[in-house]
């Protein structure tokens, strides 16, 4: 097999609370090919934020390896070099306090142009109009600031940033769920979309298995902080080989139930 793009070697995080310690991440290892989507799923607290959060170089403390090409990288972003930061973006949760209330949606996606691409400034305006374009918002935007935005529109500004740095690697952690369920659907075929036309390694985090269906081949299951099946998402969706699999699925409405629910 070639060398995976992303590969994650043993991760653990532990934390130390009052109760004791809390292993979040406890010994999780997986590795993704270029152009390949993984999907992340788990009840809530199971781990998953925390080791997106880790990949992402937002949380050092953490034991095990996360290498990308086949290069380990520092824990932490600001140890990791330029290249590093520009091939690994992420899009989290909330687009509400991801995005600078106090810079217009046109500064918000010069900012990673500016730093990852040497670019007069018609040709940056160029490459910010265009990363619009790719999720779907006019250029008439650009003047605006985020809470002129609907919820919908703030998180296709939070995934035209993290695009505009002409990633490699995109790790989405729950974008949807701070969503209004009637455009859950749309951010996730649209998200489907990008990384097929920018054949990005996507790792998709979410507590929702029908949306995995919708945009990841393959799928690791995770509790309290470990992987307890992977497989490609129809398999382990037809037959879920762990209980604790299982009882996830049962929990969870089927794709065409949410798709109803949100009138699509
Ligand atoms: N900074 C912290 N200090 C102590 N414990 C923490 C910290 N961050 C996370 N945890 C604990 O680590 C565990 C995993 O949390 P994490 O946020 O990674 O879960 P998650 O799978 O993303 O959950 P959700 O689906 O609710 O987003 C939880 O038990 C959480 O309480
Ligand atoms: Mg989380």
């Amino acid at each position: 097999m070639a060398e995976p793009l992303l590969e994650v070697k043993d991760m653990k995080v532990h934390f130390k609370t009052d109760d004791g310690i809390v292993k979040a991440v406890d010994g999780v290892s997986y590795s993704i090919q270029p152009g390949e989507t993984l999907g992340i799923v788990g009840e809530s607290g199971s781990g998953k934020t925390t080791l997106a959060r880790c990949i992402a170089g937002l949380h050092r403390s953490f034991t095990g390896e996360i290498a990308l090409r086949d290069v380990v990288m520092p824990p932490g972003a600001r140890a990791r070099d330029r290249e590093m930061r520009q091939e690994l973006q992420y899009v989290f949760q909330s687009p509400y306090s991801s995005l600078n209330p106090r810079k217009t949606i046109g500064q918000i996606i010069e900012q990673p142009v500016r730093l990852f691409f040497d670019l007069d400034h018609r040709q940056a305006h160029e490459r910010v109009v265009s990363t619009l374009e790719r999720v779907r918002l006019s250029e008439s935007v650009m003047p605006r600031y985020p809470h002129e935005l609907s919820g919908g529109e703030r998180q296709r500004v939070a995934i035209a940033r993290a695009l505009a740095a002409e990633p490699a690697v995109l790790i989405c952690d729950e974008v949807t769920s701070a969503l209004d369920v009637s455009v859950q659907a749309a951010i996730v075929d649209l998200i489907a979309q990008l990384q097929r036309e920018m054949d990005l390694g996507l790792v998709f985090v979410t507590h929702n298995l029908a949306l995995i269906r919708t945009i990841a081949e393959e799928v690791s299951v995770m509790s309290a902080g470990r992987i307890v099946e992977s497989g490609k998402v129809e398999d382990v969706l037809r037959s879920p080989q762990n209980a604790y699999t299982k009882a996830l699925l049962a929990d969870t409405p089927t794709m065409e139930t949410a798709l109803a629910a949100a009138g699509a």
